[in-house]
């Protein structure tokens, strides 16, 4: 399809929202940042990123959480994008749309899913493919989990959440996404990271359905859940929520916070569930999704 103010295409890519089925902390760099022991997937809700030509690179932000970012100076998207033009020696821009679905500072990677989406985006619109190790490199610069957002691949990550792993195939399953509309800070919650850490603990199983990855995800955690129950209590609330819902698998925290996630068999009990936290908590942000092993490739010609 035309783009009927340049005359050339628009891509349109879905970011979705990244999340950590289980989080190990598993040692702290002399730099500060921590090592940790992850699974990474993906969520059937997400925000949109589309690039379409034009001379300057510039970017509009629109969506039901647009305004928290519409604020700042410098978006990580419009960062990404003038790395790649940098990378690949571009010597054009792009009208980059963010449309913002996802709440913000809030572990499911809103910002690196943007990042992210922004890269494959646009390397589609100039038709750039820059080496695959630069482009992880520039990912890595812009956050430690933008390299496996950019991979769009569930998988086992370690390093400081940029190395990745290929997993097990991921059964069909659904998600509850629940926030309390607090933002937490990814650093602040690392910082308060002490005592022992814990071990890698990566499954080599491919669970047959929701049940059994449940049964796998439940012996494991994510270490940093107390510590953001104690920058915003509310999380608590959120999984109590959660544990209340009938036919619930499994609830945890993703990221640094404070999104949670229920698991669930199949999409009748995760809508249900959602309805049950949306009539008790109508203000916290609630989605149902389905669980992604892959995030869905970019789509030309405007929409
Ligand atoms: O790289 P990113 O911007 O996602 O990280 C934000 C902050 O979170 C870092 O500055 C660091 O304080 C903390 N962090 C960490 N260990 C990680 C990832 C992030 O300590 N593996």
């Amino acid at each position: 399809m035309i783009d009927p103010e340049r005359g050339g295409r628009t891509v349109c890519v879905f970011a979705p929202a990244k999340i950590n089925l289980y989080l190990h902390v598993i040692g702290r760099r002399c730099d500060g940042y921590h090592e940790l022991d992850s699974l990474f997937a993906f969520a059937g809700v997400g925000d949109t990123v589309s690039a379409a030509p034009a001379r300057d690179l510039t970017l509009s932000i629109d969506g039901p959480f647009a305004d928290g970012l519409k604020m700042e100076t410098d978006n990580l998207a419009l960062r990404a994008a003038r790395g790649l033009l940098e990378l690949a020696g571009v010597n054009q821009g792009a009208r980059l749309t963010l449309t913002k679905r996802l709440p913000l500072a809030s572990g499911i990677g809103g910002g690196s899913v943007d990042a992210a989406a922004a890269l494959r985006a646009l390397m589609m619109l100039w038709d750039v493919a820059p080496d695959p190790q630069a482009m992880a490199d520039l990912a890595l610069e812009l956050g430690a989990d933008v390299p496996i957002c950019l991979q769009g691949r569930a998988a086992f990550a370690s390093g400081i959440g940029e190395i990745s792993t290929p997993c097990p195939f991921l059964p069909e399953a659904w998600l509850v996404l629940v926030n309390p509309g607090v933002a937490v800070s990814t650093p602040a919650v690392f910082k308060a990271v002490a005592g022992a850490f814990s071990k890698p603990d990566p499954f080599f199983e491919t669970p047959r359905d929701a049940v059994e990855l449940a049964e796998l995800l439940a012996r494991r955690r994510n270490d940093l859940t107390s510590l953001a129950i104690g920058l915003a209590p509310e999380i608590g609330d959120v999984l109590t929520a959660l544990g209340s819902c009938p036919n619930l698998l499994l609830a945890r925290m993703s990221g640094s916070g404070a999104t949670c996630f229920g698991l669930f068999a199949n999409k009748v009990e995760a809508i249900k569930a959602a309805a049950k936290i949306k009539a008790g908590h109508p203000h916290w942000w609630t989605a149902p999704a389905f669980l992604l092993n892959r995030a869905p490739s970019p789509t030309s010609g405007g929409f």
